[in-house]
């Protein structure tokens, strides 16, 4: 059974190599007191090392007439490579706990960024999120489950999602997988093993101006997306016309401009006096070479809650996450350019999400998610 090591200067399920499963939660504190809020952060994070190792809630003996420690369902299943993130909503910096001042500029909300308009406030947003990741379902929801039922008093589930067969691959050892629609994602993903994009694009760096913000040295922000996507019109498309849309073949995934998987896209090609790359391609518009520079680690999944009982479609789609040192200046820029022009809009539509502050590592017991925050 795989263990991801719980401690460390950065949270796990940031770089590490994607697993095949999710739950994440979004979660409102419902108390005032900023005292009983870091007690169950604490709370979080010595169960978070247990769950990571494999191990209950406690190995206490159970008294009569108690409600058992640990739930028990992971009873015997192991850890299969767990990792558990949490992250501080831009809610939580309201004037609730006295925090407004230690919120950083990163944490500002986004507002409606086009292609916004159909989000659900019931599928978006929240104080606290967990970004609960392993190889197998039950052991992510036994973890999601345990700190839920462990935040009571102090915190309530707002939503939550389930998400299935890693959409993007976060290390050049993993084999690229593939979305609901056909194609690999994940092929220009930043990868684990690319340390100076890691440094330079995912982790918030230690600055000695940071001042009230310091907190967040070593953190990184979390940005999840619930993005519906009209399966039963894309499958009527042309071949020729999805890979028109990302600027990649499907088969192999090689940018239409020649090559295998991981050739570098050719922005400049021409044929018959038009671009190869479509101007509205996904992948155009989502490059680093469209957007400044800017670049982000994907770590989402494919996700399905069945039927919709309205359309009688299937309710299924990418539950995106990515991960960045400045969502302003990463998601945002990169997700307004693919909200106003990207081709793939006619087929999905963003439908909930959310952003969160991600704080460094718990760097052993008595440390917790956050300790330099509260
Ligand atoms: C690339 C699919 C939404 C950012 C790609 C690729 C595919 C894909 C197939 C090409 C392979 C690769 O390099 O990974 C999708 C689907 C989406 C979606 C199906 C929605 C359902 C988004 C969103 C963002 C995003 C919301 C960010 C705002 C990127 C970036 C790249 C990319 C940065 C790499 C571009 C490059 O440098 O070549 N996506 N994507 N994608 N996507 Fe998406």
């Amino acid at each position: 059974a795989a263990v991801v090591p719980f401690y460390g200067s950065t949270q796990a399920g940031i770089t590490t190599a994607q697993q095949e499963r999710l739950m994440f939660a979004s979660l409102d504190v419902t108390t005032t007191d900023v005292q009983e809020l870091a007690r169950m952060l604490g709370r979080w994070a010595a169960m978070a090392a247990r769950f990571t190792a494999g191990r209950p809630v406690s190995d206490s003996p159970v008294r009569d007439e108690q409600p058992p420690f640990d739930t028990g369902e992971a009873e015997d299943l192991g850890p299969h490579s767990l990792t558990i993130t949490v992250g501080f909503g831009p809610s939580l910096f309201d004037d609730r706990f006295g925090l407004a001042d230690r919120m950083p500029p990163e944490l500002t909300p986004f507002g409606t960024i086009p292609g916004d308009a159909v989000m659900k406030p019931g599928l978006s947003d929240g104080d606290l999120c967990i970004q609960a990741c392993a190889d197998d379902p039950q052991v992510v929801f036994h973890a999601i489950r345990n700190m839920v039922r462990a935040a009571r008093g102090t915190a309530v589930l707002r939503w939550s999602q389930l998400g299935f067969g890693r959409a993007s691959a976060t290390g050049a050892g993993q084999v690229t997988p593939r979305n609901l629609f056909g194609f690999k994602d994940g092929t220009n993903n930043i990868h684990a093993d690319d340390v100076t994009a890691v440094q330079e694009q995912v982790f918030v760096p230690a600055a000695a101006d940071a001042g009230p913000t310091a907190w967040m040295a070593g953190g990184s922000y979390l940005v999840a997306r619930k993005i519906r996507m009209e399966i039963e019109s894309w499958d009527t498309d042309p071949l020729t016309d999805q890979e028109r849309i990302f600027g990649r073949t499907k088969s192999s995934g090689a940018p239409l401009t020649g090559g295998e998987e991981f050739t570098p896209i050719d922005f400049a090609a021409q044929a018959d006096g038009k671009p190869v790359i479509d101007v509205a391609s996904h992948v155009r518009l989502a490059a680093p070479e469209t957007n400044g520079g800017a670049r982000l680690l994907r770590r989402g999944y494919n996700y399905t809650d069945g039927q919709d009982p309205d359309t009688g479609k299937l309710a299924a789609g990418l539950f995106f996450i990515a991960f960045q040192r400045d969502p302003q200046t990463q998601f945002k820029a990169i997700q307004t350019r693919l909200g106003r022009s990207d081709a793939l809009n006619e087929y999905i539509a963003h439908i909930g999400g959310g952003l969160w502050a991600c704080p460094p590592g718990v760097s052993g017991a008595g440390d917790w998610f956050g300790k330099g925050l509260l």
